[in-house]
C-alpha cells in the first residue's frame, strides 16, 4: 500500500511553519486500547522523515491497495475525534475517505468508534496534511475536501499558520477532480473572509453558490467544537469551491 523509493536524498532538518500545536500523544487506557486493537485495520503507517508527524519525501500510497477498491475519494482535513467524519463517511459508503490528522489520541478515539460503527470506508494517516496531500494524494483524484473548522490562529502574529493559504489552495486544487468540491466551515469570521480572499484567488477554485456563503451540508453534523462555538455566541460560516478549469 505504501510504497518507498529506494533513492532517498532530502534528509536535512526542516522547522517548518505548522498549522496544529505538538501536543504529547499519551493516551488514556481506553484511546491506548482502541490504537493498538483497530490502527492496522484503519491508520495507514507512512515512513517518516525527522517528526512524528512527517511523511518521508519518497513515500507514496497506492489508494486502490489501501481501500481495497478504486471508488470516489473524499478526503478530511483535520476530524479531530471524527465526530463529522464518522456520520458523513456513513452516508457514503460508495465513497473511500482518508482522513489526515496530527493528534494521535483524537485518532484512538476515531479508532473505537469506525469499528463499533462497522465503518469500513475510512484511512487514516497520522500525520501534516499538508504533507499528506503533498505526497500520498494523486493530481485529480479527489472527488471533495473537507475541512470542517480547522485551526483559526485568531492573533494577527499567528495568521502564518493557517492552513488555508495561497499555497495550500494551489495544492488542494491540484489534487482535486474537475468538478471536485472543497466544503470548509468555521466559526471565526475574520478566517472565514480570509479562506474566501486565498480561494477567490485561486483561478480554478469558484465559490458555490457564488459569493453568498454555501447552505451548511445536510449531513454536517453540530459536533462539539461547533456547539462550544455557538454557545460563547460566534456565528458558523460554511463555503463550498468548485474546482473548475
Ligand atoms: C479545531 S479542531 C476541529 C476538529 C474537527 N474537524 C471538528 O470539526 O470537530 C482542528 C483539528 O485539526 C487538526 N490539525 C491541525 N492542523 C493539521 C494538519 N496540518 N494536518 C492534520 N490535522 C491537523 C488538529 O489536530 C485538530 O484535531
Amino acid at each position: 500500500m505504501i510504497g518507498l523509493a529506494a533513492e532517498t536524498t532530502d534528509l536535512r532538518v526542516r522547522r517548518e511553519v505548522v498549522s496544529f500545536v505538538r501536543r504529547s500523544n499519551r493516551m488514556r487506557p481506553n484511546q491506548r486500547r482502541a490504537w493498538e486493537s483497530y490502527r492496522n485495520r484503519f491508520v495507514i503507517d507512512v515512513p517518516r522523515q525527522q517528526t512524528s508527524t512527517s511523511i518521508h519525501p519518497a513515500a507514496s500510497l497506492d489508494l486502490v491497495a489501501t481501500f481495497g477498491r478504486d471508488a470516489n475519494l473524499i478526503v478530511e482535513i483535520g476530524p479531530g475525534a471524527g465526530e463529522s467524519l464518522i456520520p458523513m463517511a456513513e452516508t457514503r459508503p460508495q465513497a473511500n475517505v482518508l482522513a489526515f490528522e496530527v493528534y494521535r489520541p483524537a485518532i484512538a478515539r476515531m479508532l473505537g468508534h469506525l469499528a463499533r460503527d462497522g465503518i469500513d470506508n475510512v484511512r487514516i494517516v497520522e500525520a501534516d496534511a499538508v504533507a499528506g496531500m503533498q505526497q500520498l494524494v494523486p493530481a485529480a483524484s479527489i472527488d471533495e475536501i473537507w475541512m470542517f473548522f480547522p485551526d483559526p490562529w485568531p492573533k494577527p502574529r499567528h495568521h502564518k499558520r493557517r492552513l488555508v493559504t495561497p499555497a495550500f489552495a494551489a495544492l488542494a486544487a491540484s489534487r482535486m477532480k474537475r468538478g471536485g468540491m472543497w466544503r470548509l466551515a468555521t466559526d471565526w469570521a475574520d478566517y472565514a473572509d480570509w479562506m474566501r480572499k486565498v480561494l477567490d484567488n485561486h483561478a480554478g477554485l469558484i465559490e458555490v453558490p457564488a459569493r453568498g456563503g454555501s447552505p451548511r451540508l445536510a449531513e454536517r453534523p453540530i459536533t462539539q467544537f461547533e456547539q462550544r462555538a455557538l454557545d460563547a455566541g460566534r456565528q458558523i460560516f460554511d463555503l463550498a469551491y468548485r474546482r473548475v478549469d
